[in-house]
């Protein structure tokens, strides 16, 4: 039995690189032997990536995108396919899941440095990815039809039409019609099926061949390739299998508990994943009084509502939300620290950098709240604060006093 595997391996090898690329990749690919609880969101991320795609396709097998059927497929869904609301139940739950699973992979970016040199590209394509993402999510919140489905992309698609001469336009081309429509629902049912998926999925593979060419940082934000044993491996890392593929098997694990508790014991998790108002048929004739984005867009749905309109134009809190979200892009270039990793920073940066996680927390619970007077006051604050966490980052990051760095990762 042994002979005949050894015989196939031995075969496709002549014709594909197989051995060879799962040694690259895998069994000979060295990782720090230092990665700690925040190393396991990549692994996660890719598990969940997998988790809406299949789940996805089985829900297409029974969803209907017409405006006029959708609301009820999905009600189908839910009550008479079988194992269907387990279906729904898993993409719906993957969707929030899949953002606190890449806002943790990114935190761990900021706190390790893990977007500086060598790892700026790396870092763009994450960012891309996260674009995509929000993309992809937003396409599939219209598809149950539902009240908030309707009115959600309503407000965000309007919000297109104050781009200065261009904007009115604009909106037409996204949505396909002069209001969101049966058309708006099919593209949007086109896009968030086929093509979101299928750019995520290649810049994934990006995403991890960059990984792979520069290796991984650690929490020591040291490089490990300093010290080499005679044959060339780092002396502080591993092979990624089989030590990493067993730690992530008990990330994933523990991840799936917790997945599996919201799944079956809280699947709308109190009206955050699921809005109590999308329960109700999209209905153009009545705007429901509270419209809200989910939980993940609120952030930047509080910075765009804290900035005054212009001119009766809501154009400035478009570009500002805008800037909330690129201005990643640029954190390679703003940091100049002289170390990577939290670790060796001195207290100016931690302090900015708690801020910067208080003021983000801080605008998603604003961005679910009515814009009363105090709750707009307080939004203001916290968007100043996040906008200075990036903007006063070459500053701060210079004047911050360092500790030295280990030569080797600290392992315990
Ligand atoms: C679908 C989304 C994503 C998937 C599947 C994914 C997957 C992965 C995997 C498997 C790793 C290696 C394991 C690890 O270091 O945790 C990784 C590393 C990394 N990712 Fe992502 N990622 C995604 C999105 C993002 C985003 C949105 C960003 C940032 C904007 C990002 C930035 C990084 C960085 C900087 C590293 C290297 C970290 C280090 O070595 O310290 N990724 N990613």
């Amino acid at each position: 039995m042994m002979n005949l595997a050894l015989k196939l391996v031995g075969w496709i090898d002549q014709r594909f690189p197989l051995v060879s690329t799962v040694k690259a990749h895998v069994t000979e690919y060295y990782a720090p032997k230092n990665f700690n609880f925040w190393y396991f969101f990549g692994s996660l991320a890719l598990m969940v990536l997998v988790i809406q795609i299949v789940s996805g396709i089985f829900l297409t097998m029974n969803y209907k995108p017409d405006a006029l059927s959708a609301f009820a497929s999905v009600e189908y869904i839910m009550r008479d396919v079988q194992w269907g609301w387990l279906l729904r139940y898993i993409h719906s739950t993957g969707a929030s899941m899949f953002f606190v699973v890449i806002y943790l992979h990114m935190f761990r970016g900021l706190m390790y440095g893990s977007y500086r040199n060598p790892r700026e590209l790396l870092w763009i394509i994450g960012m891309i990815l996260y674009l995509a993402l929000m993309a992809e999510a937003f396409m599939g919140y219209l598809l149950p039809w539902g009240q908030m489905s309707f009115w959600g992309a309503q407000v965000i698609i309007n919000l297109f039409s104050s781009v200065p001469i261009i904007g009115p336009d604009l909106a037409i081309l996204i949505r396909g019609d002069y209001v969101v429509s049966d058309i708006t629902l099919n593209r949007f049912f086109a896009l968030h099926v086929i093509a979101i998926p299928l750019v995520l999925v290649l810049i994934v593979v990006a995403h991890l061949v960059a990984l792979h060419h520069v290796g991984s940082n650690n929490p020591d934000g040291i490089d490990i390739k300093k010290h080499k044993d005679a044959s060339g491996n780092p002396l502080d890392g591993i092979p990624f299998h089989p030590y990493y593929t067993i730690k992530d098997s008990l990330g994933a694990a523990g991840f799936l508990i917790v997945f599996c508790s919201i799944l079956f014991f809280a699947p709308d998790m109190g009206g955050y994943f699921l809005e109590y108002n999308n329960f109700v048929p999209a209905n153009s004739m009545k705007t429901p009084e509270h419209i809200a984005p989910v939980w993940y867009f609120t952030p930047y749905y509080a910075i765009l509502r804290a900035v005054p309109p212009m001119f009766g134009s809501q154009f400035p809190g478009v570009v500002a939300m805008g800037v909330a979200t690129v201005i990643f892009f640029f954190l390679p270039w703003l940091d100049r620290g002289n170390v990577r990793s939290i670790r060796y920073r001195g207290p100016i940066y931690k302090t900015f950098l708690a801020l910067f996680v208080i003021s983000f927390i801080g605008l998603g619970w604003l961005g679910l709240m009515p814009a009363t007077p105090t709750y707009t006051a307080i939004s203001r604050v916290l968007a100043v604060i996040y906008f200075a966490f990036f903007l006063l980052m070459p500053w701060y990051t210079r004047i911050d006093k360092c500790k030295p760095e280990p030569d080797r990762v600290t392992f315990k």
